[in-house]
């Protein structure tokens, strides 16, 4: 385990929008020096700061050990820290070095769009991950890839379980650009990407 002294803040960000950024994000974000993460999210960093694009999982490792005496940093992740994120990977490999400040998750912003309960809904990542031959029981919301691979997913999502399945197709939630489709796997296979990230919500089966 590394035991260098600055923190890690690994600051959940939420979708990358001022609305869904926590009152506790924003004041780690005024107190911290140096940044790590997405471009998207440099309009919510305090003004004249830098943002030091996000590498690799072993590159970011090293960059943080060679941080390590120095300065605090934060670490910008999307939506929740608890949800799918690298904070994990980071949490195993630093330990106490790092804390984590939560946010708001694609999935909570997805379930408050349905008005449904989320917590007993299990997700299936295809983030930079195959589909496994076993799938869940009953509901299940899956994270997507890249927007182009999403049609390609959806379709082997809809062979696995079945054309006929009803689903719901969010992009971006929580940005400006937000769209929502709801339909059959089949049908929502066939439509164009229509942002930049994807979340799908397995309804009916
Ligand atoms: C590595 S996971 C990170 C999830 C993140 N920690 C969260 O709480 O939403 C990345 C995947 O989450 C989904 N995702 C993240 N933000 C999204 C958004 N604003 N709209 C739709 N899907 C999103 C996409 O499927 C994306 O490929």
């Amino acid at each position: 385990m590394n035991t260098g002294r600055g923190i890690i803040w690994c600051v959940a960000m939420g979708p990358g929008s001022e609305e869904y950024l926590t009152p506790l994000a924003r004041k780690v974000l005024g107190e911290v020096t140096r940044f790590i993460g997405d471009r998207r999210f440099a309009p919510l960093l305090p003004p004249g700061t830098s943002l030091e694009d996000l590498p690799s999982l072993s590159d970011l490792q090293h960059r943080l050990e060679e941080l390590g005496d120095g300065d605090d940093v934060a670490l910008l992740v999307s939506g929740d820290t608890g949800y799918f994120s690298l904070a994990s990977s980071l949490a195993r490999y630093f330990g106490e070095r790092v804390r984590w400040i939560p946010g708001i998750s694609s999935l909570q912003i997805l379930a408050a769009r349905l008005r449904r309960d989320w917590a007993s809904v299990p997700t299936v990542s295809l983030h930079g991950r195959p589909l496994s031959e076993d799938l869940p029981p009953g509901e299940v919301v899956f994270l997507l890839g890249e927007a182009l691979a999403v049609p390609a997913q959806i379709d082997e999502i809809a062979g696995s379980l079945g054309s006929h399945c009803q689903a719901v197709l969010g992009w971006d939630l929580g940005l400006s650009t937000e769209r929502l489709f709801e339909g059959t796997l089949g049908g929502l296979a066939s439509l164009e990407p229509a942002g930049r990230l994807a979340l799908l919500w397995v309804t009916g089966r």
